[in-house]
Formats: structure tokens, C-alpha cells, sequence
């Protein structure tokens, strides 16, 4: 079931009354994009930002007051995304990015901080350009905070699509869950035009630009503003996302057009968006466990060599998965009649360990210890340049009466992993 919003009909300069007169809660994230100084006309509106004023400095003024009254409202961890671009008059270069950034910092103590900046490559525009320009793709997306204590999801928008071959021989330096994105966003720019999900407003935003902040910096329940609401966008995402939200924006029309054709795009994005975000789910679960057993297969992997390394007499050594969902190993060594060293002095592999967040324990055990602790399981056998693949599956009583057993260690650990990717 959607969750509330309210579109209001008002001038974002009010928007300290606006709250004050209705019982909204705290926004706990700010998504907007102000009009572009005078580029645009939205409906010839007398009070309207941007178009029909008398300066920039008055325009640049006015966009910067509605930020402040959304910084003085908001929750102390909330943080605001604001979509803007430079522009161009008479073929010179505006930097109203920019701008705003620095008239924002002129509150000194209170003033929103900027964290990043993000391009937004949008994939498509205007086919044309005139001399001295490019076809300009991107705009920016300009990311502040609150204060240092921000909301700030990073796990639930990491990426596993496009990982480098290299997560496999370094599973140590990806992360379980995948990696960040970058500053750079491709998202296409709606297609303009009502019905089947089309946005007829100058400058929608495209809805998963919208999904992606709304998981990044909130949670079910957290309260989103848009101080300059346009198509709605934002509400409707917000909405389908159980998040309430506020809208405003100074024309009426806007709200009837999202009324009736924005929500209905956002719900046929939002159905069909549920069933991918469960694949990926999928996929993601997938990769955090092979990442896991990566890591411990490694680690376990540089640890029988190096235990090899300062013993003379050779062993076996055996790895159990003591606890799956612990970070644990548990590496056995058959002892043989000799007792083995098994000190780990050693700098690279102690670092190995750390950065790969498993903790291992080294049992000694005798023959009989041995084929009774790790016979009834399932073992695979790896060579130790190659912990990422076995060499295939065998039975522990015939591995301790094996010739050739010491070039191998072995592991209950099972891994699907294709050479192809490597
Ligand atoms: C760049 S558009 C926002 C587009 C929006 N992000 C979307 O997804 O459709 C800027 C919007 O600000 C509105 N606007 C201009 N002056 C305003 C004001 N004083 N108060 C509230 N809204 C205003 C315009 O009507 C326009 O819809």
C-alpha cells in the first residue's frame, strides 16, 4: 500500500509557513532541482523563481533562501541532493552549480555541507549544437549534509554487475556486498510526453535516479521534501517506497498532470522494478557467500604454504568451514610423528588475515584424529596457486594413503567458480 503524500500549490519562499500551518514531520532528505535561472518558463507564473527576474544575484538569492528554510527544517542527519547544471548566455559558461554551492557556505555554522558532487550523464539530449558548444549529456547532482552524522546507506546501492576478473584472485579487497557506485550516474532522461509512463514536464527526473537517493538516504517511514515538486516525481517514488513526502510547487497544473499520469508511470516503473531488485537480491546473496568462502580459502590457502615453508617434513593439512556464517577456519594439520611449527610470523600472510576479516585457529591432530574428524565430510582438493578452483572432489582416508598428497591441501569448503573468468 503507497504511502501518503502531499502536493501542495505554494511558493517555496514561504516554505517555513508552509510547514508551520501543516503537521508534516521533519524531511529527512531534500531531492530537488530549481528552475535554471531564466532558461524556462513554467507557465508564466508572476511569482515563479528563475524566469522574469531582475538579476541573477536576485534569482541566485532566492533558490539559496528556499535551501536554507529546507536545511533549518530538516532532521539533524538529513541530507539534500540538489540536480542543477551550468548554463550558457550570449556563449559564456555560467557556473550556477557552483554558485550555489558558495552563497550556501555564506551561513557559515549553518549551512548545508557539500559532500560530493555527481554527474549525471543522461544519456540523450537535444540532438544539436551550435557553435562552440557540445551536445552537453550531463548535468550535476550536487550532495550535501547536514551535519557529520548523515544517513548514508551505502550497502543497499553497491554494485556486483561490471566487477573486474579481479575479485576472484583478491577477493580480500572487494567487498562482500559489492562495489560503491561511482560519481558518475548514467540515467536516460524520461522521454517527454503523458501516458505509458512519459513525463510531460520541462525537466522530469527520471524515477531510478530518484529510487537510487531515496535507498541511499532513508528508510521506510523517513519524511522526503521537493521544495520545487514540477512533474512529481519524487513524491511518487517516495511513496511507492513507504516513504510520506511533501511536494510544492507554485503551478496548479503541474499537480493535476501528476495527478493523473505521474503516479501511474512511477507504480509500472516500481512493479516491475520489485521483481528485478529481488533477482538482484539473488545474485548479490550469491556473491557475498562465494566472497566469503574466497577469503577463506585463500587465507587458508597462504597458510598451509607457509606453514610448508618453515617445516622440513611435509604434512597435510586439512581446512574445515568450522562455522559458515562466522568468519572461522579451522586448519588442521596431520601430524605424522613429527610436530610441526606452526607460528605465523609473517608479515604479508598476518596482513592477508587482517584485510580479509577471517580468523583462523591451526589444530595439530594424529592419524587416527584426523580420518575421524574429516572423513564423513565432503572434501575438495586444491592446489595452492590455485585457491579459487579444485581440483576435484576425494575421499580424506584415501588422501592420507595418497602418494602425491603434498602438492594438495584439502577443504570442506565447495567452490563453483570457472576458469574462463580468470
Ligand atoms: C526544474 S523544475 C523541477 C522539476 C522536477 N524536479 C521534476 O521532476 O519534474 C523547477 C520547478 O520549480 C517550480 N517553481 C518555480 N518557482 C517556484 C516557487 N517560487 N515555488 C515553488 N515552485 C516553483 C516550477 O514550476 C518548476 O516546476
Amino acid at each position: 500500500m503507497p504511502t501518503d503524500f502531499h502536493y501542495l500549490i505554494g511558493n517555496s519562499k514561504e516554505l517555513n509557513n508552509i510547514y508551520a500551518q501543516n503537521s508534516f514531520e521533519q524531511p529527512q532528505l531534500i531531492i530537488t532541482s530549481p528552475p535554471y535561472f531564466d532558461l524556462l518558463n513554467y507557465n508564466d507564473h508572476k511569482k515563479q523563481i528563475g524566469y522574469g527576474q531582475e538579476s541573477y544575484d536576485l534569482y541566485l538569492n532566492d533558490v539559496c533562501q528556499v535551501l536554507n528554510h529546507c536545511y533549518d527544517l530538516s532532521k539533524n542527519d538529513a541530507t539534500l541532493w540538489v540536480v542543477v547544471d551550468t548554463f550558457k548566455k550570449k556563449g559564456v559558461v555560467n557556473l550556477l552549480p557552483f554558485d550555489i554551492v558558495n552563497k550556501l557556505k555564506e551561513r557559515e555554522a549553518n549551512s548545508w555541507i557539500l559532500k560530493d558532487i555527481i554527474i549525471w550523464d543522461k544519456g540523450k539530449n537535444l540532438p544539436w549544437n551550435t557553435n562552440g558548444n557540445f551536445k552537453n549529456e550531463h548535468e550535476y547532482i550536487l550532495f550535501f549534509a547536514k551535519s557529520d552524522k548523515f544517513k548514508f546507506k551505502i550497502d543497499t546501492i553497491r554494485e556486483i554487475a561490471d566487477l573486474k576478473k579481479w575479485w576472484i584472485k583478491y577477493p580480500e579487497r572487494y567487498n562482500p556486498n559489492g562495489k560503491p557506485p561511482s560519481n558518475i550516474w548514467s540515467f536516460n532522461t524520461p522521454i517527454r510526453g503523458w501516458g505509458n509512463g512519459k513525463q510531460n514536464h520541462l525537466c522530469p527526473f527520471p524515477f531510478p535516479l530518484v529510487e537510487r537517493i531515496l535507498s541511499l538516504c532513508t528508510e521506510e517511514g523517513d519524511w522526503v521534501l521537493d521544495p520545487f515538486a514540477g512533474s512529481g516525481s519524487v513524491l511518487a517514488m517516495s511513496s511507492l517506497m513507504n516513504r510520506p513526502s511533501v511536494g510544492i510547487d507554485i503551478n496548479r497544473s503541474y499537480k493535476q498532470k501528476f495527478i493523473k499520469e505521474v503516479n501511474d508511470g512511477a507504480l509500472t516503473y516500481w512493479s516491475k522494478r520489485i521483481k528485478e531488485l529481488s533477482e538482484i537480491e539473488t545474485l548479490n546473496k550469491k556473491f557475498r557467500e562465494t566472497n566469503k568462502r574466497l577469503r577463506k580459502l585463500k587465507v587458508a590457502s597462504a597458510i598451509c604454504d607457509h606453514l610448508s615453508s618453515i617445516n622440513k617434513n611435509p604434512f597435510i593439512y586439512y581446512v574445515k568451514d568450522s562455522s559458515p556464517v562466522k568468519n572461522e577456519i579451522e586448519i588442521n594439520v596431520l601430524q605424522n610423528g613429527h610436530i610441526p611449527n606452526i607460528h605465523i610470523e609473517n608479515a604479508e600472510l598476518n596482513s592477508l588475515i587482517n584485510q580479509s576479516k577471517i580468523k583462523p585457529s591451526i589444530k595439530i591432530k594424529l592419524d587416527d584424529q584426523f580420518i575421524l574428524s574429516i572423513a564423513k565430510t565432503k572434501s575438495y582438493k586444491y592446489k595452492s596457486s590455485k585457491f579459487y578452483n579444485y581440483s576435484s572432489s576425494c575421499k580424506m582416508d584415501k588422501v592420507t594413503t595418497n602418494g602425491d598428497k603434498y602438492d594438495y591441501w584439502y577443504s570442506d569448503i565447495p567452490l563453483k567458480i570457472s576458469n574462463e573468468k580468470l
